[in-house]
């Protein structure tokens, strides 16, 4: 059976754009947070195969999303690569900050990530067929930013000094991951994902002059080795914050398809609808809010970047205070209100 998402990502239009949403299964929703509690803690569902399997299809079964994203955290490859990784409730992740490559003991991350691929083996059993499966990755930059710092919502101090005092180590722990998310992917691919995702979460911090070191050049060298290994496998981009580094981004990565979030203005959307299928943008706020303000916006967006090769998605993760409802009214007014 077709699906949609692929369709779209091999460069055609559909009058109804496919839909998904980043973090789609999480604590907004009350099944997620129920078998959250049954698996224990963040990690141990993670690495539940059954239960991870069971949270990634429970927005499909709720709202008839045209893909899945198989549950799992872009910081699991650090702590396969043994770096310490906690989540504490309300705290978000923590992971003893990396001082030096020299810290590295294991590279071979993918041989530790055995869970992630069952769990999409389960998936893509249960999955209706003309629904696509995504998996995905941090992009190298991002995971180093959690790797030095050990935590995120400070700005990643200290990987602002590592990344300038000690460039050189910094460029080479990016290919390393570079290398380790290739494989990480390709693995992946070969479990049942029909797509993946590389998720640069804080692109938007790196400076002008270290975007395309920082940035699209470990993204490049990603979606370089997948593609030798899996011709035509399918890969999004999300630089998040990039600006009008957006351009670059798509122009030098490979990549098949690029996410946009809320900050990227329609007209910019436009242009880069030009030369790549884009996905995005609503600002997950307006998702929370719903109502009129989400109605306008979702028809701006559908005015602007629909019937062109398109995906319907927010511009960052939905978060955890959006009453479901809003959700199901979402996909209802992206495929024209009817159903
Ligand atoms: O549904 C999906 O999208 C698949 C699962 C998924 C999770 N994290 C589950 C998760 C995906 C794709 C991610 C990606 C991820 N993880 C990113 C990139 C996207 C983004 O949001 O910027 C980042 C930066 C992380 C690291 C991470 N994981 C943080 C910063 C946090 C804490 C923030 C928070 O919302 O609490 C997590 C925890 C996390 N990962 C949760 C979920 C559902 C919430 C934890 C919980 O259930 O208690």
């Amino acid at each position: 059976m077709i699906k949609k998402l692929l369709q779209v990502l091999d460069g055609q239009s559909a009058a109804v754009p496919p839909v998904w949403l980043m973090r789609q299964a999480g604590r907004y929703l009350p099944e997620y947070r129920a078998t959250r509690k049954q698996a224990g803690g963040f990690l141990d569902l993670c690495f539940n195969p059954e239960l991870a399997a069971e949270v990634t299809l429970q927005p499909i079964r709720r709202f008839d999303f045209d893909a899945a994203i198989i549950f799992a955290d872009i910081l699991l490859l650090p702590h396969a690569l043994g770096r310490n990784l906690t989540f504490t409730e309300g705290e978000g992740p923590r992971l003893n900050p990396l001082r030096g490559m020299k810290e590295i003991e294991s590279n071979d991350a993918g041989n530790r990530l055995d869970q992630v691929f069952e769990s999409l083996r389960r998936v893509r059993k249960i999955l209706a067929p003309d629904k696509a499966l995504i998996g995905f990755c941090g992009a190298p930059w991002t995971v180093a930013c959690y790797m030095i710092d050990g935590q995120g919502g400070g700005g990643f101090p200290e990987t602002k000094v590592f990344s300038t005092e000690k460039r050189e180590e910094f460029l080479y722990l990016l290919d390393f991951l570079a290398d380790a998310s290739a494989d990480y992917l390709c693995r992946q691919i070969e479990a049942g994902a029909d797509a993946v995702q590389i998720f640069d979460s804080w692109a938007g911090l790196a400076t002008e002059e270290s975007f395309h070191d920082f940035i699209i050049a470990p993204t490049r060298k990603i979606t370089a080795l997948v593609r030798k290994k899996i011709p035509g496998a399918k890969i999004i981009g999300f630089p998040r914050g990039a600006g009008k580094n957006y351009r670059n981004y798509v122009k030098q990565t490979g990549i098949d398809a690029v996410g946009l979030d809320q900050d990227v203005a329609l007209e910019q959307a436009v242009e880069l609808q030009r030369d790549i299928v884009v996905q995005g943008n609503l600002a997950p706020e307006i998702l929370t809010e719903g109502g009129g303000a989400m109605r306008r916006a979702v028809a701006d967006i559908l005015e602007r970047l629909g019937g062109k090769p398109f995906i319907f998605n927010l511009g960052h993760g939905i978060s955890k205070e959006t009453p479901p409802d809003h959700v199901a009214e979402l996909v209802r007014l992206v495929r024209g209100g009817s159903q």
